[in-house]
Protein backbone atom coordinates (compact mmCIF):
# COMPACT_ATOMS: atom_id res chain seq x y z
CA UNK A 1 0.00 0.00 0.00
CA UNK A 2 1.10 3.26 -0.26
CA UNK A 3 1.35 4.03 3.07
CA UNK A 4 4.26 1.65 2.96
CA UNK A 5 6.05 2.91 0.21
CA UNK A 6 8.39 4.62 2.52
CA UNK A 7 10.24 3.61 5.80
CA UNK A 8 11.21 6.65 7.78
CA UNK A 9 12.35 5.35 11.14
CA UNK A 10 13.97 8.59 12.77
CA UNK A 11 14.69 6.99 15.69
CA UNK A 12 16.43 4.04 14.12
CA UNK A 13 18.13 6.50 11.92
CA UNK A 14 16.64 4.39 8.81
CA UNK A 15 15.28 5.46 5.95
CA UNK A 16 14.17 3.20 2.99
CA UNK A 17 12.24 3.50 -0.42
CA UNK A 18 10.37 0.72 -1.85
CA UNK A 19 11.34 -0.42 -5.03
CA UNK A 20 7.48 -0.69 -6.35
CA UNK A 21 7.55 3.14 -6.51
CA UNK A 22 10.15 2.95 -9.47
CA UNK A 23 8.11 0.60 -11.27
CA UNK A 24 4.56 0.43 -11.15
CA UNK A 25 2.42 1.88 -13.70
CA UNK A 26 -0.40 2.34 -10.96
CA UNK A 27 2.14 4.54 -9.17
CA UNK A 28 2.93 6.31 -12.37
CA UNK A 29 -0.90 7.28 -12.71
CA UNK A 30 -1.35 8.43 -9.04
CA UNK A 31 1.53 10.44 -9.85
CA UNK A 32 0.33 12.45 -12.98
CA UNK A 33 -2.80 13.06 -10.20
CA UNK A 34 -1.53 13.83 -7.07
CA UNK A 35 2.16 14.90 -7.57
CA UNK A 36 2.57 16.72 -11.18
CA UNK A 37 -1.20 17.98 -11.63
CA UNK A 38 -1.06 19.28 -8.09
CA UNK A 39 2.80 21.33 -7.66
CA UNK A 40 4.28 24.28 -10.27
CA UNK A 41 6.23 23.03 -12.64
CA UNK A 42 9.06 24.69 -14.73
CA UNK A 43 7.48 25.91 -17.93
CA UNK A 44 10.30 28.16 -19.07
CA UNK A 45 12.31 30.91 -18.91
CA UNK A 46 11.16 34.51 -19.99
CA UNK A 47 14.40 35.35 -21.91
CA UNK A 48 13.68 32.92 -24.14
CA UNK A 49 10.49 34.77 -25.86
CA UNK A 50 12.07 38.36 -25.32
CA UNK A 51 10.18 39.71 -28.35
CA UNK A 52 6.73 40.13 -29.33
CA UNK A 53 5.20 37.03 -31.05
CA UNK A 54 8.63 34.89 -29.70
CA UNK A 55 6.83 31.27 -28.75
CA UNK A 56 8.46 27.97 -27.63
CA UNK A 57 6.42 24.74 -27.64
CA UNK A 58 7.47 22.07 -25.54
CA UNK A 59 5.65 19.27 -23.31
CA UNK A 60 5.44 20.00 -19.39
CA UNK A 61 4.51 16.73 -17.70
CA UNK A 62 3.39 15.36 -20.63
CA UNK A 63 1.36 17.73 -21.95
CA UNK A 64 2.00 20.36 -25.14
CA UNK A 65 1.91 23.81 -24.40
CA UNK A 66 3.06 27.00 -25.94
CA UNK A 67 5.12 29.63 -23.92
CA UNK A 68 4.02 32.51 -25.97
CA UNK A 69 4.98 36.70 -25.88
CA UNK A 70 1.66 38.20 -26.95
CA UNK A 71 1.83 41.42 -29.24
CA UNK A 72 0.58 43.09 -26.08
CA UNK A 73 4.23 42.16 -24.15
CA UNK A 74 2.61 40.03 -21.57
CA UNK A 75 4.27 36.67 -21.33
CA UNK A 76 1.33 33.85 -21.48
CA UNK A 77 1.28 29.65 -21.26
CA UNK A 78 -1.28 28.23 -23.97
CA UNK A 79 -2.06 24.77 -23.55
CA UNK A 80 -1.51 23.67 -27.28
CA UNK A 81 -4.86 22.31 -28.17
CA UNK A 82 -7.09 23.75 -30.87
CA UNK A 83 -10.19 24.60 -28.78
CA UNK A 84 -12.21 22.57 -32.51
CA UNK A 85 -11.41 19.10 -32.06
CA UNK A 86 -8.43 18.90 -30.56
CA UNK A 87 -5.14 18.91 -32.56
CA UNK A 88 -1.67 20.79 -31.82
CA UNK A 89 -1.84 24.28 -32.95
CA UNK A 90 1.66 25.00 -32.80
CA UNK A 91 3.68 22.47 -34.42
CA UNK A 92 7.00 24.31 -34.49
CA UNK A 93 9.50 23.96 -31.79
CA UNK A 94 10.04 28.32 -31.62
CA UNK A 95 9.59 30.95 -33.67
CA UNK A 96 7.66 34.39 -34.33
CA UNK A 97 4.21 34.44 -34.79
CA UNK A 98 1.45 36.75 -34.95
CA UNK A 99 -1.16 34.08 -34.92
CA UNK A 100 -0.94 29.85 -34.82
CA UNK A 101 -3.47 27.90 -37.45
CA UNK A 102 -4.59 24.76 -36.58
CA UNK A 103 -3.16 22.50 -39.77
CA UNK A 104 -6.41 20.28 -39.30
CA UNK A 105 -9.53 23.26 -40.03
CA UNK A 106 -7.62 25.78 -40.03
CA UNK A 107 -8.98 27.91 -36.93
CA UNK A 108 -6.74 30.76 -35.95
CA UNK A 109 -5.63 31.88 -32.90
CA UNK A 110 -3.82 35.48 -32.39
CA UNK A 111 -0.92 35.39 -30.10
CA UNK A 112 -2.58 36.20 -27.06
CA UNK A 113 -5.01 33.13 -27.24
CA UNK A 114 -7.82 34.62 -29.02
CA UNK A 115 -9.99 33.10 -31.75
CA UNK A 116 -9.78 35.62 -34.51
CA UNK A 117 -10.91 32.93 -37.04
CA UNK A 118 -13.00 30.31 -38.25
CA UNK A 119 -13.28 29.19 -42.23
CA UNK A 120 -16.87 29.06 -43.38
CA UNK A 121 -18.29 30.56 -39.94
CA UNK A 122 -21.75 30.90 -41.42
CA UNK A 123 -22.80 27.46 -41.24
CA UNK A 124 -22.85 27.80 -37.33
CA UNK A 125 -25.98 29.17 -35.08
CA UNK A 126 -26.05 32.34 -32.81
CA UNK A 127 -25.06 30.09 -30.22
CA UNK A 128 -21.22 29.76 -31.43
CA UNK A 129 -19.22 32.19 -29.45
CA UNK A 130 -15.99 33.00 -30.55
CA UNK A 131 -14.65 34.83 -27.28
CA UNK A 132 -15.20 31.27 -25.53
CA UNK A 133 -13.28 28.92 -27.90
CA UNK A 134 -9.51 30.98 -27.17
CA UNK A 135 -7.15 28.90 -26.36
CA UNK A 136 -7.06 27.63 -22.71
CA UNK A 137 -4.07 28.20 -20.25
CA UNK A 138 -3.18 26.20 -17.30
CA UNK A 139 -5.27 26.96 -13.91
CA UNK A 140 -2.62 29.28 -12.59
CA UNK A 141 0.96 30.74 -14.15
CA UNK A 142 3.53 32.85 -11.99
CA UNK A 143 6.80 34.31 -12.99
CA UNK A 144 9.52 34.42 -10.37
CA UNK A 145 12.59 36.01 -11.52
CA UNK A 146 11.99 35.13 -15.24
CA UNK A 147 11.35 31.69 -14.05
CA UNK A 148 8.07 30.95 -15.69
CA UNK A 149 6.12 28.17 -13.77
CA UNK A 150 2.54 26.75 -14.25
CA UNK A 151 0.03 24.57 -11.93
CA UNK A 152 -2.52 22.80 -13.01
CA UNK A 153 -3.96 23.11 -9.67
CA UNK A 154 -6.40 26.16 -9.25
CA UNK A 155 -5.61 25.66 -5.28
CA UNK A 156 -2.02 25.60 -5.31
CA UNK A 157 -0.54 27.96 -3.01
CA UNK A 158 1.32 30.95 -4.21
CA UNK A 159 4.74 30.51 -6.10
CA UNK A 160 6.27 32.32 -3.55
CA UNK A 161 5.28 30.25 -0.80
CA UNK A 162 5.65 26.79 -2.51
CA UNK A 163 9.18 27.48 -3.26
CA UNK A 164 9.90 28.10 0.62
CA UNK A 165 13.46 28.08 1.50
CA UNK A 166 14.35 27.59 -2.66
CA UNK A 167 13.66 30.92 -3.43
CA UNK A 168 17.14 31.93 -1.61
CA UNK A 169 19.14 29.79 -3.87
CA UNK A 170 17.16 31.10 -6.85
CA UNK A 171 18.19 34.23 -5.86
CA UNK A 172 21.82 33.37 -5.85
CA UNK A 173 21.46 32.13 -8.90
CA UNK A 174 19.45 34.98 -10.29
CA UNK A 175 21.97 37.79 -8.79
CA UNK A 176 24.48 36.83 -10.96
CA UNK A 177 23.86 39.37 -13.15
CA UNK A 178 23.13 42.75 -12.89
CA UNK A 179 21.08 43.18 -16.29
CA UNK A 180 19.66 39.30 -16.17
CA UNK A 181 20.12 36.34 -16.54
CA UNK A 182 19.13 34.47 -19.98
CA UNK A 183 19.06 31.14 -22.07
CA UNK A 184 21.13 30.53 -23.80
CA UNK A 185 19.20 29.66 -27.44
CA UNK A 186 19.52 25.72 -28.37
CA UNK A 187 18.41 22.74 -25.87
CA UNK A 188 19.71 19.43 -24.87
CA UNK A 189 16.94 16.51 -25.48
CA UNK A 190 17.70 12.92 -24.85
CA UNK A 191 16.07 10.00 -22.85
CA UNK A 192 16.94 7.47 -20.16
CA UNK A 193 15.45 4.27 -19.35
CA UNK A 194 14.94 4.78 -15.90
CA UNK A 195 12.24 6.13 -13.32
CA UNK A 196 12.09 10.03 -12.63
CA UNK A 197 12.69 9.82 -9.66
CA UNK A 198 16.07 8.29 -10.21
CA UNK A 199 17.57 11.34 -11.69
CA UNK A 200 15.81 13.50 -9.58
CA UNK A 201 17.75 11.09 -6.66
CA UNK A 202 21.18 11.29 -8.69
CA UNK A 203 20.93 15.29 -8.71
CA UNK A 204 21.61 15.80 -5.69
CA UNK A 205 23.51 13.02 -5.37
CA UNK A 206 27.12 14.07 -3.45
CA UNK A 207 28.08 10.11 -2.95
CA UNK A 208 28.33 9.04 -6.29
CA UNK A 209 30.70 11.72 -7.61
CA UNK A 210 33.73 10.11 -6.90
CA UNK A 211 33.04 6.71 -7.93
CA UNK A 212 30.68 6.90 -10.82
CA UNK A 213 32.55 10.08 -12.20
CA UNK A 214 36.39 8.63 -11.69
CA UNK A 215 37.00 9.36 -15.38
CA UNK A 216 35.99 12.95 -14.56
CA UNK A 217 38.80 13.37 -12.00
CA UNK A 218 41.09 11.89 -13.53
CA UNK A 219 40.74 14.59 -15.99
CA UNK A 220 40.77 17.49 -13.67
CA UNK A 221 44.09 16.21 -12.44
CA UNK A 222 45.62 16.24 -15.80
CA UNK A 223 44.27 19.56 -15.53
CA UNK A 224 46.36 21.08 -13.13
CA UNK A 225 43.70 20.93 -10.27
CA UNK A 226 45.63 19.62 -6.91
CA UNK A 227 44.95 16.09 -6.29
CA UNK A 228 44.93 16.65 -2.85
CA UNK A 229 41.64 18.63 -3.10
CA UNK A 230 40.55 15.92 -5.47
CA UNK A 231 40.73 13.02 -3.11
CA UNK A 232 39.93 15.39 -0.40
CA UNK A 233 36.81 15.47 1.22
CA UNK A 234 34.67 18.20 -0.37
CA UNK A 235 33.14 20.75 2.00
CA UNK A 236 29.68 21.84 2.23
CA UNK A 237 26.29 20.59 3.09
CA UNK A 238 22.49 19.02 1.93
CA UNK A 239 19.93 20.94 2.99
CA UNK A 240 16.18 20.62 3.38
CA UNK A 241 14.15 23.70 1.94
CA UNK A 242 11.50 22.75 2.21
CA UNK A 243 7.90 21.40 0.33
CA UNK A 244 10.32 18.58 -1.04
CA UNK A 245 12.49 21.33 -2.29
CA UNK A 246 16.37 20.49 -1.33
CA UNK A 247 20.01 21.63 -1.81
CA UNK A 248 23.75 20.77 -1.96
CA UNK A 249 25.97 24.06 -1.30
CA UNK A 250 30.13 23.23 -1.30
CA UNK A 251 32.74 24.80 -3.07
CA UNK A 252 33.94 23.81 -6.45
CA UNK A 253 36.71 21.85 -7.05
CA UNK A 254 37.84 23.99 -9.48
CA UNK A 255 36.78 27.26 -11.16
CA UNK A 256 33.82 28.89 -12.12
CA UNK A 257 32.86 31.09 -15.21
CA UNK A 258 31.59 33.53 -12.88
CA UNK A 259 34.93 33.83 -10.26
CA UNK A 260 36.04 31.23 -8.64
CA UNK A 261 40.15 30.65 -10.14
CA UNK A 262 41.69 27.51 -11.15
CA UNK A 263 45.06 26.68 -12.97
CA UNK A 264 42.78 25.47 -15.42
CA UNK A 265 42.35 28.98 -16.27
CA UNK A 266 45.53 30.58 -16.65
CA UNK A 267 47.28 33.27 -14.25
CA UNK A 268 46.04 36.13 -16.31
CA UNK A 269 42.46 35.44 -15.47
CA UNK A 270 42.98 35.61 -11.96
CA UNK A 271 42.68 39.69 -11.30
CA UNK A 272 39.81 39.34 -13.77
CA UNK A 273 37.83 37.30 -11.05
CA UNK A 274 38.97 38.88 -7.87
CA UNK A 275 37.92 42.36 -9.55
CA UNK A 276 34.68 40.59 -10.29
CA UNK A 277 34.67 39.07 -6.59
CA UNK A 278 35.02 42.85 -5.51
CA UNK A 279 31.78 44.22 -7.64
CA UNK A 280 29.26 41.58 -5.99
CA UNK A 281 30.91 41.81 -2.43
CA UNK A 282 30.45 45.76 -3.22
CA UNK A 283 27.15 45.28 -4.60
CA UNK A 284 26.13 42.37 -1.82
CA UNK A 285 28.17 42.58 0.65
CA UNK A 286 30.70 39.90 2.02
CA UNK A 287 28.74 36.80 2.98
CA UNK A 288 26.38 36.67 -0.54
CA UNK A 289 29.25 37.93 -2.93
CA UNK A 290 31.07 34.89 -1.15
CA UNK A 291 28.03 32.60 -1.89
CA UNK A 292 27.56 33.56 -5.39
CA UNK A 293 31.20 33.28 -6.22
CA UNK A 294 32.60 30.69 -4.50
CA UNK A 295 30.68 28.51 -3.55
CA UNK A 296 28.44 26.01 -6.54
CA UNK A 297 25.57 24.18 -5.73
CA UNK A 298 22.35 21.70 -7.18
CA UNK A 299 19.25 22.68 -6.28
CA UNK A 300 16.00 20.65 -6.56
CA UNK A 301 12.44 22.39 -6.81
CA UNK A 302 10.13 19.73 -6.06
CA UNK A 303 9.00 17.64 -8.03
CA UNK A 304 11.22 17.93 -11.12
CA UNK A 305 13.17 20.91 -11.47
CA UNK A 306 16.93 20.89 -11.52
CA UNK A 307 19.52 23.97 -11.15
CA UNK A 308 22.90 23.01 -10.89
CA UNK A 309 24.76 25.96 -10.63
CA UNK A 310 28.04 24.61 -10.82
CA UNK A 311 30.55 25.59 -13.27
CA UNK A 312 28.12 26.51 -16.01
CA UNK A 313 24.56 26.49 -14.86
CA UNK A 314 22.77 24.10 -15.91
CA UNK A 315 17.98 24.34 -15.96
CA UNK A 316 17.00 20.43 -15.98
CA UNK A 317 13.96 18.81 -16.13
CA UNK A 318 12.37 15.88 -16.74
CA UNK A 319 8.68 13.73 -17.56
CA UNK A 320 7.72 10.27 -17.15
CA UNK A 321 6.98 8.89 -20.41
CA UNK A 322 6.31 5.09 -18.83
CA UNK A 323 7.90 3.64 -15.27
CA UNK A 324 10.90 3.11 -16.94
CA UNK A 325 11.54 5.86 -19.71
CA UNK A 326 12.03 9.70 -18.97
CA UNK A 327 12.23 12.39 -21.40
CA UNK A 328 14.64 14.84 -20.36
CA UNK A 329 15.30 18.82 -21.47
CA UNK A 330 18.53 20.99 -20.41
CA UNK A 331 19.25 24.73 -21.33
CA UNK A 332 22.57 26.75 -20.08
CA UNK A 333 21.33 29.73 -17.83
CA UNK A 334 24.36 32.84 -18.22
CA UNK A 335 24.48 36.30 -17.54
CA UNK A 336 23.20 38.76 -20.27
CA UNK A 337 26.25 40.85 -20.37
CA UNK A 338 28.80 37.70 -20.38
CA UNK A 339 31.82 38.75 -22.45
CA UNK A 340 31.92 36.14 -25.20
CA UNK A 341 35.17 34.57 -24.06
CA UNK A 342 33.59 33.56 -20.70
CA UNK A 343 30.28 32.48 -22.74
CA UNK A 344 32.19 29.99 -24.45
CA UNK A 345 34.04 28.58 -21.97
CA UNK A 346 30.49 27.80 -20.24
CA UNK A 347 28.93 26.88 -23.33
CA UNK A 348 32.00 24.64 -23.88
CA UNK A 349 31.12 23.35 -20.19
CA UNK A 350 27.37 23.36 -20.49
CA UNK A 351 28.18 20.88 -23.30
CA UNK A 352 31.18 18.78 -21.99
CA UNK A 353 30.07 18.20 -18.43
CA UNK A 354 26.11 17.88 -17.74
CA UNK A 355 25.50 17.54 -21.42
CA UNK A 356 24.53 14.23 -22.92
CA UNK A 357 27.66 13.01 -24.04
CA UNK A 358 29.46 14.81 -21.69
CA UNK A 359 32.04 13.73 -19.03
CA UNK A 360 28.97 13.44 -16.02
CA UNK A 361 25.96 12.54 -18.12
CA UNK A 362 26.76 8.90 -19.72
CA UNK A 363 27.93 7.57 -16.73
CA UNK A 364 24.75 8.93 -14.72
CA UNK A 365 22.66 7.61 -17.32
CA UNK A 366 24.67 3.76 -17.09
CA UNK A 367 24.05 3.93 -13.68
CA UNK A 368 20.36 4.76 -13.30
CA UNK A 369 19.82 2.29 -16.36
CA UNK A 370 21.26 -0.16 -14.23
CA UNK A 371 19.65 0.68 -10.99
CA UNK A 372 16.09 0.25 -13.26
CA UNK A 373 17.28 -2.81 -14.46
CA UNK A 374 18.52 -4.19 -11.11
CA UNK A 375 14.59 -3.60 -9.75
CA UNK A 376 13.31 -6.77 -11.88
CA UNK A 377 14.57 -8.60 -8.93
CA UNK A 378 11.43 -8.24 -7.17
CA UNK A 379 12.62 -9.95 -4.35
CA UNK A 380 14.87 -7.31 -3.23
CA UNK A 381 12.41 -5.07 -1.74
CA UNK A 382 14.03 -2.17 -0.49
CA UNK A 383 16.32 0.80 -1.67
CA UNK A 384 18.33 2.15 0.95
CA UNK A 385 18.97 6.02 1.82
CA UNK A 386 19.61 6.41 5.44
CA UNK A 387 23.43 7.95 4.91
CA UNK A 388 23.89 10.83 7.35
CA UNK A 389 20.56 10.76 9.14
CA UNK A 390 21.86 11.42 12.60
CA UNK A 391 24.26 13.56 11.14
CA UNK A 392 23.52 17.25 12.66
CA UNK A 393 25.73 18.84 10.64
CA UNK A 394 24.64 16.94 6.74
CA UNK A 395 27.57 16.62 4.46
CA UNK A 396 27.40 16.48 0.43
CA UNK A 397 27.57 12.69 0.27
CA UNK A 398 24.58 12.19 2.80
CA UNK A 399 21.14 11.76 1.69
CA UNK A 400 19.12 13.87 3.37
CA UNK A 401 18.38 16.30 0.39
CA UNK A 402 16.80 12.99 -1.49
CA UNK A 403 14.98 12.10 1.58
CA UNK A 404 13.21 15.57 1.85
CA UNK A 405 12.22 15.03 -2.02
CA UNK A 406 10.67 11.51 -0.60
CA UNK A 407 9.10 12.68 2.55
CA UNK A 408 7.29 15.79 0.33
CA UNK A 409 6.50 12.68 -2.48
CA UNK A 410 5.15 10.33 0.30
CA UNK A 411 3.09 13.24 1.77
CA UNK A 412 1.72 13.82 -1.48
CA UNK A 413 0.31 10.55 -2.72
CA UNK A 414 -0.99 9.80 0.25
CA UNK A 415 -3.14 12.94 0.33
CA UNK A 416 -5.99 12.45 -2.16
CA UNK A 417 -6.89 14.89 -4.51
CA UNK A 418 -9.47 17.52 -2.91
CA UNK A 419 -8.15 16.76 0.86
CA UNK A 420 -8.39 20.07 2.18
CA UNK A 421 -4.76 21.13 2.84
CA UNK A 422 -1.79 19.17 2.18
CA UNK A 423 0.96 19.07 5.15
CA UNK A 424 3.78 20.85 3.93
CA UNK A 425 7.11 19.63 4.72
CA UNK A 426 9.16 21.67 7.00
CA UNK A 427 12.46 23.38 6.32
CA UNK A 428 14.16 21.03 8.84
CA UNK A 429 14.10 17.48 8.67
FE1 LIG B 1 -8.21 22.54 -35.08
FE2 LIG B 1 -10.29 21.49 -36.28
S1 LIG B 1 -9.05 20.60 -34.76
S2 LIG B 1 -9.39 23.40 -36.63
FE1 LIG C 1 26.57 12.24 -11.66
Amino acid sequence: SLANMVIDNKQDGLFRVNRQAFTDPDILALEHERVFERTWLYAGHTSEIPEPGDFRSRSVAGRPIILVRGTDGVVRVLLNTCTHRGAQVCREACGNAKSFQCFYHAWTFNNEGALIGVPGDEAYSEAFDRSELGLASPARVEIYRDFVFISFDPHVEDLLDYLAGAREYLDLICDQSEVGMEVVHGTQAYSMRANWKLLVENSMDGYHARTTHLRYFDYLISTGVDPARVSGRRGGRGRALGNGHAVIESEPLWGRPIARWSPAFGEAKRAELEAVHKQFEDRFGAEWAYRITQTSRNLLIFPNLIINDIMAITIRTFFPVSPDYIEIYAWALAPSDEKAEDRAMRLDNFLTFLGPGGYATPDDVEALESCQLGFRNREVIWNDLSRGMRNDQPEVTDELQMRAFWRQWHTLMQSPQGSATIVRQPIAV
